[in-house]
C-alpha cells in the first residue's frame, strides 16, 4: 500500500505490485489501520473512473478498483528513508543499509529489471551466434587483471590460499585450447582495488566472450553488431551518435582528447545519446617507475598496458627485442559517453612469445611458474584466439546515464568495502580460524 489518501468516509489508495500501481477506493471503515507499505490483500471490482477522474499520468488512470475486501497481511513501521524520491540526495550509507527498502524506489526497481533484460538479451543473442555459456571456478588462482587477489584459506590443504579471479581470462583462453571456438560467461570477476564512481569495490559482472580462429576485426564487428541491435529493440528511445562506430588509434585519442576513453557525444545533456567508439593501437606495454605496483613485480621496467596474454602486433614483433617501449598490442577498448566499457585483445598463442613478455615484465622463476599450465596447454595445439569483455555494470551506468555503478547493482559495497545489509566482513569464531591453521595478529 503506497499511498493512503483520506476523504470524509472514503479513502484513495495506491497499491503497488510488481506490475505498477492502480487506483483503489474504500470506505474508511475496511481499511482500519491500514498504513503506507503495509502489505495487502485486496478483493474488489475493476471499474471505470470516468472522463472526469481520468489520470494519463499511468497507465492504469483510467480504472480504479472499488475494494470490498482489504486484508493487511503484514504490518509496515515507518521506514527509515523515503523511497518516493530518485533517491540521490539521501545519504549512501543508509541506502546500503536498507537496500531491500532503497530497492523498493521505482529508479531503483527500473535499473534492476533494464538489467535483467540486458543479460537476457545478450544470452539469447550468443547463443543463435553458436556461443557456449561456461561456467569457470571463483575459488582459482591468481588471474591478474592489475588489481590486488582476494584470498582464500584453504582448509584441506593448510598453508595454501585460493585467489577469487580478477576475470576469467586463463579459463577462457584454456576453453579454446579445449575446442570451443565460441564461449561466452556472465562473469563475476573480484578485484581488491579502490572504489570509483565507475568501479565498484570487491565484486563486478562482465560479459566475457572469447572465440578461436578471429581477427581482431571479428571481435569489434561482433560487439558492435550486438550492442547496436541490443539498443534498438530495447531502447528505442535511444540513438548511436555515429555507425559504424569510430575507430582511434591510441595515439590518435591521446593527441586529439588527451584521454584513451573520449567522450564522442554531439550533445553531452541529451539523455538518450549514446557515443560508442573503439580505442585500438594501444602501446603492448607502459613504463613504470620502481614504484608501481604490478603483481608484486615492482621492479621491472614495463607492465602490460592491457594484460600479459594480449599479443603483439605482428609487424612489431622484431621491435620485442630492441625497443620494447614502442611495440604495439592487438587490444580494443570499447568506449561508451567517456566511460571505458570494455577491453579485450587477440591473444598470444605462441609459448615463446609469452616467454619473452615474461621475462619484459620482470617475472621471476617462481611467478612464471604459477603460469606454466597456460604455457603447457599450448603444446597441444591452440587455435589463434581473442575476445573482450564489456563491464555489465558500467555498460549499464553509463547506457542510463547513472552518477555511479552502484546505482545499477543490486547489493554493492560501500566505498569502505562493507556490504552494509549483511554487515560484511565480519569477525569470525576462534574455532574457524584453528581448523584453517590460522592465526591473527
Ligand atoms: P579489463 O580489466 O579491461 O579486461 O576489464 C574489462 C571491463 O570490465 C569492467 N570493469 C569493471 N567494472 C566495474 N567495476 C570494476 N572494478 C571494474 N573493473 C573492470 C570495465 C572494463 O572495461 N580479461 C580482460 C578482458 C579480455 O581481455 O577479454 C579484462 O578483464 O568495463
Amino acid at each position: 500500500m503506497q499511498t493512503r489518501r483520506d476523504h470524509g468516509k472514503i479513502a484513495f489508495l495506491d497499491i503497488r505490485d510488481r506490475s505498477g500501481i492502480i487506483q483503489a477506493v474504500a470506505t474508511g471503515e475496511k481499511l482500519g489501520n491500514l498504513g503506507t507499505e503495509d502489505v495487502v490483500e485486496v478483493e474488489g471490482k475493476v471499474v471505470e473512473r470516468g472522463e472526469k477522474n481520468i489520470n494519463d499520468k499511468i497507465p492504469t488512470g483510467k480504472i480504479e478498483l472499488q475494494v470490498e475486501k482489504l486484508t493487511i497481511i503484514s504490518k509496515a513501521t515507518e521506514l527509515p528513508l523515503p523511497i518516493d524520491s530518485d533517491g540521490h540526495d539521501i545519504s549512501e550509507e543508509t541506502r546500503l543499509k536498507y537496500r531491500y527498502l532503497d530497492l523498493r524506489r521505482p529508479r531503483m526497481t527500473k535499473n534492476l529489471r533494464i538489467r535483467s533484460k540486458v543479460v537476457n538479451f545478450i544470452r539469447n543473442y550468443l547463443f543463435n551466434e553458436d556461443f557456449v555459456e561456461i561456467e569457470t571456478p571463483i575459488l582459482t588462482k591468481t588471474t591478474p587483471e592489475g588489481a590486488r587477489d582476494f584470498i582464500v584459506p584453504s582448509r584441506l590443504q593448510k598453508g595454501k590460499f585460493y585467489a577469487l579471479p580478477q576475470s576469467p581470462q586463463q579459463y577462457k583462453q584454456l576453453l579454446m585450447v579445449s575446442g570451443f571456438e565460441r564461449y561466452f560467461q556472465i562473469a563475476r570477476c573480484f578485484r581488491d582495488e579502490d572504489p570509483r564512481k565507475d568501479r565498484a569495490y570487491g565484486e563486478f559482472t562482465q560479459l566475457d566472450l572469447e572465440m578461436s580462429f578471429v581477427t581482431q576485426e571479428d571481435i569489434l564487428e561482433l560487439t558492435e553488431k550486438m550492442f547496436t541491435q541490443l539498443v534498438s529493440e530495447l531502447f528505442p528511445e535511444k540513438h548511436i551518435t555515429k555507425s559504424p562506430w569510430p575507430r582511434l588509434s591510441h595515439k590518435e585519442v591521446i593527441e586529439k582528447y588527451g584521454t584513451d576513453k573520449p567522450d564522442l557525444r554531439v550533445n553531452k545533456n541529451d539523455p538518450n545519446e549514446l557515443a560508442f567508439s573503439w580505442t585500438i593501437d594501444f602501446p603492448l606495454f607502459s613504463e613504470q617507475s620502481e614504484e608501481d605496483f604490478y603483481h608484486g613485480s615492482g621492479s621491472a621496467k614495463y607492465a602490460p598496458s592491457h594484460h600479459m596474454f594480449t599479443s603483439p602486433h605482428p609487424d612489431d614483433l622484431a621491435l620485442l627485442d630492441t625497443e620494447p617501449s614502442k611495440v604495439r598490442g592487438l587490444q580494443h577498448d570499447l568506449v561508451l559517453n567517456g566511460f571505458e566499457v570494455g577491453g579485450g585483445s587477440i591473444r598470444i598463442h605462441q609459448s615463446e612469445i609469452q616467454e619473452k613478455i615474461f621475462g619484459l615484465i620482470g617475472f621471476s622463476k617462481e611467478q612464471k611458474k604459477q603460469f606454466s599450465h597456460m604455457l603447457t596447454s599450448f603444446e597441444y595445439g591452440v587455435p589463434p584466439h581473442g575476445g573482450i569483455a564489456p563491464g555489465i555494470d558500467r555498460f549499464l551506468m553509463a547506457l542510463l546515464g547513472e552518477p555511479s555503478v552502484r546505482e545499477v547493482i543490486a547489493f554493492p559495497a560501500t566505498s569502505s568495502g562493507q556490504i552494509a545489509v549483511m554487515d560484511a566482513p565480519s569477525k569470525v569464531d576462534p574455532k574457524q580460524l584453528k581448523e584453517l591453521g590460522i592465526s591473527l595478529k
